[in-house]
This record gives structure tokens, sequence and C-alpha cells, in this order.
């Protein structure tokens, strides 16, 4: 009898690391039924992803609107997947990470008897506000799912702490290590492309920087601005910065940068293109929690402008280093791997906590062994 999953997305990283699962099921037709809802709560980020992927989407709530605030993109997605799940009457949601369509995702269908999958279980900092409201999402999202697939034994950990079944919990590595993978194989055996990239000067070298997080609006960006416009003055460096399209980042980070000489400010990089600035760079300035994931499969020191960070393996590996958001601190790590080989080379070691590339058919097999019961 073949089954019916819903997976539901909203959110650029939220595609990323579910496409490899959705492609992996497909290739079961005969036995599962996969179908994507697309809340767009990013719009033009998630379709990047779902070009790149070449996923179209069953349904699309198509609800993003500019500078939504938390309770009207909360309240539209929750009310929109209400019809979906009628309509779909799937045997398993799946939902990814930490975002409000994570969340919204994990409460409809707890509404609706379904029962749903948790994809990259179990992520702690224990500390409610930061990330926010990210750290909220994922603790709801735990109480709320049935079955929940851990990127790492400290994850899983995390959640057996809080009490959920340990016969409930896999550790599967992250499926964003699956997609990294896949397109740094790809682009070196010449089988994926990428767009083109701004001119890189052979003579310095590349920081790759990405930010977004909603704790660090306002007074948090001006600071991780003035920490990049400094570095930019040194002649051994440039800066290449895809700018995320949140008026919150964009307009301080315009006011501090555009102009600058080494720094490239642009547009958000399609998936591939975006994993090949990765592997070129140098290094990577973010804070993001994808990127820190992918920094040592790629062989790249992270320095993670953050307070706090769910992701510890890395940290603890000694290749992503956490350096919040004051910007003689950022300034002082950058400097500090700019003028010694030693450290640099110690940060720039591949290596894969988060995954070995294969979790897609782990989530496969356990969502197979769970439905079967
Ligand atoms: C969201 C997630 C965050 C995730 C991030 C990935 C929540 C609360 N936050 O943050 O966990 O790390 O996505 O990038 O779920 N916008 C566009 N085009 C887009 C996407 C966003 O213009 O394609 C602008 C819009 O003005 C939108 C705003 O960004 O209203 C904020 O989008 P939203 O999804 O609410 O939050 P993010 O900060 O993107
Ligand atoms: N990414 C991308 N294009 C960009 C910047 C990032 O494709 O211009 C990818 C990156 O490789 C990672 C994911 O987007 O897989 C991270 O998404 P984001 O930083 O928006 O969210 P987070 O991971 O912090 O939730």
């Amino acid at each position: 009898m073949s089954r019916r999953l819903l997976f539901v997305l909203g959110t650029r990283p939220e595609a990323i690391k579910l496409a490899p699962i959705v492609h992996g099921f497909r290739q079961y037709r005969d036995e599962f039924e996969v179908r994507v809802c697309a809340t767009a709560q990013h719009r033009g980020l998630l379709d990047q992803v779902l070009a790149v992927f070449e996923i179209r989407p069953d349904y699309d709530l198509d609800l993003m609107r500019p500078e939504q605030s938390l309770f009207e993109s909360t309240t539209r997605i929750l009310a929109g997947l209400e019809r979906v799940l009628d309509d779909a009457r799937p045997a398993m949601v799946f939902v990814q990470g930490d975002t409000t369509t994570t969340f919204c995702g994990a409460l409809a269908g707890f509404y609706r008897g379904v029962p749903v999958g948790h994809v990259e279980a179990g992520l702690r900092t224990r500390d409610l506000r930061q990330p926010f409201p990210e750290e909220m999402n994922r603790v709801l999202a735990s109480r709320l799912a049935a079955l929940h697939f851990a990127a790492t034994e400290g994850a899983a950990a995390n959640l057996r702490a809080e009490a959920v079944p340990p016969d409930r919990i896999v550790v599967t590595g992250n499926p964003g290590i699956d997609a990294v993978l896949y397109v740094r194989d790809g682009l070196q055996a010449g089988r994926l492309s990428a767009a083109s990239l701004p001119e890189f000067d052979p003579r310095r070298k590349t920081i790759a920087v990405t930010a977004h997080r909603r704790e660090s609006f306002g007074e948090g960006f001006e600071r991780i601005c003035r920490a990049l416009a400094e570095l930019a003055r040194r002649a051994d460096v440039q800066i290449v910065y895809p700018v995320h399209p949140n008026p919150n980042v964009r307009k301080p980070v315009d006011r501090h940068l555009s102009g600058l000489p080494n720094v490239a400010l642009v547009e958000p990089l399609d998936y591939i293109t975006f994993v090949d600035l990765m592997r070129r760079a140098w290094l990577v300035l973010t804070d993001s929690g994808g990127v820190q994931e992918e920094g040592p499969s790629l062989g790249k020191p992270i320095l993670v402008m953050r307070e706090k960070t769910e992701r510890p393996e890395a940290v603890e590996a000694g290749t992503v280093r956490l350096v919040g958001t004051d910007p003689g601190r950022i300034v002082a790590e950058a400097v500090r791997l700019l003028e010694d080989t030693t450290a640099y080379e110690a940060m720039a070691r591949v290596h894969n906590p988060y995954g070995d590339g294969r979790a897609a058919p782990r989530i496969i097999a356990a969502t197979r062994s769970f439905l079967s019961k």
C-alpha cells in the first residue's frame, strides 16, 4: 500500500535540507506518494532552492509579506495548512528545523492527528531568546513530533533529557550535509556549474559573509557592519556578502558597506553558487545555522557572529569559533587567522561532525519502520 507523505517547507534552509529526503522518497513510488507544501514564508529565497533541486510544490500557500511579523506569519501559515491537510490526508507530515513554518507544520499535524517527523531535531542552546524565536520553535516541535531525526548523538541526548522516548529518536546525520556534499562533488566533477561570482583578486583573501538573525536586528547589525568595514580596510582582504532580503538586514548593510572598496554586496546566491563561494573563500563569517554545519565539511574556518550556538560539535572540534557581535572581537579573531598561519590551519580542516552525506536514506528507513508498526 502506498503511503502519502506531506513535506511542509517555507524558507531557504528548510528546502535545502528537505530536498535530499524528498528525492530519496521519490525513488520508492510504489511505497510512498510524496507531496510538497511550500508555505512560501520566504518567496525569492525559497524559489531559488526549489529551482536548483527541481522540486515543484503540490501546494503553494504564497504567504510571504514584506516585513512580516511573527504574529502574521504564524497565523497565516497555520490557517493555510488546515486546508492542505484536509486535501492531502497524509500518513505522515515532515517538517525541518526551527522556523515559523516548522512550528506551524508540526502543530497542524498534531491538530489533525497525523504523526509528525521532525528533521534536525534536538538542537538546543537552552536560552529561549537565542536564537529568537528558533529555540522556542525547536522545543515546541519536539513536543509535537512523533518521530525525531537527530543529526548528532548530542542532539539525541538533548531529546532524551527532555523525556522523548528513546525508540522515537533516530540519529541520521543532517540531510544538509547530503546536499552540500552532492553540490561540492558535482562542482568538482563539472556536473554542476555555478553562476559567476564577483571578480576575485588573487592577491587578497576572500571572506564570505552571511547574517540575518532576528536577535541581532538593530544594534547587533550596526556592530557587525562596523566590524566588516574595518576588516575591509586591510589590503589583504576582500569581502563577498550575499545580503539577506529582510529590510532589517538590508538597510544597515547598505548604509555601512555599500560603495566600500574590497566589499562586494551581492543578491542572495543560488545554492550551487553559494557552495562555490564557500569552497573558494578563505574564511566564512556568519550567523547562519546551516553555514556552520557546511563549513567543516568544506574545510573552511567559520567565525560565528552570535553569542550562543545550538551546534557545539564543530566548536568543540576547533573548526568553528563563536565571536559574538562585538566589532573588536570579530576583527581580532579574523586578524588572528590572517596573521597566524598555524591558527588558520588548525581551523581549516575537513571533517563531518553533522553528517556523512547519507542522512536521507536513514530517514527513509526509519520512516518505513515507524509506519509499518
Ligand atoms: C527565517 C526564519 C529563520 C531562518 C531564516 C533563513 C523564522 C521566524 N525565521 O528568518 O529561522 O534562519 O528564515 O533565512 O521562521 N524576505 C524577502 N524575500 C525572501 C525572504 C524574506 O523579501 O525570499 C523578507 C521579507 O520582507 C520578509 C522578511 O524578509 O517579511 C522576513 O522573513 P521571515 O521568514 O519572517 O524571517 P527571516 O528573517 O527570513
Ligand atoms: N545559502 C545560499 N545562498 C546564499 C546564502 C546561503 O544558498 O546566498 C545557503 C547556505 O549554504 C545554507 C543555507 O542557505 O545551506 C542557510 O540558510 P540561512 O542562512 O538563510 O538560514 P539558517 O541556516 O541560518 O537557518
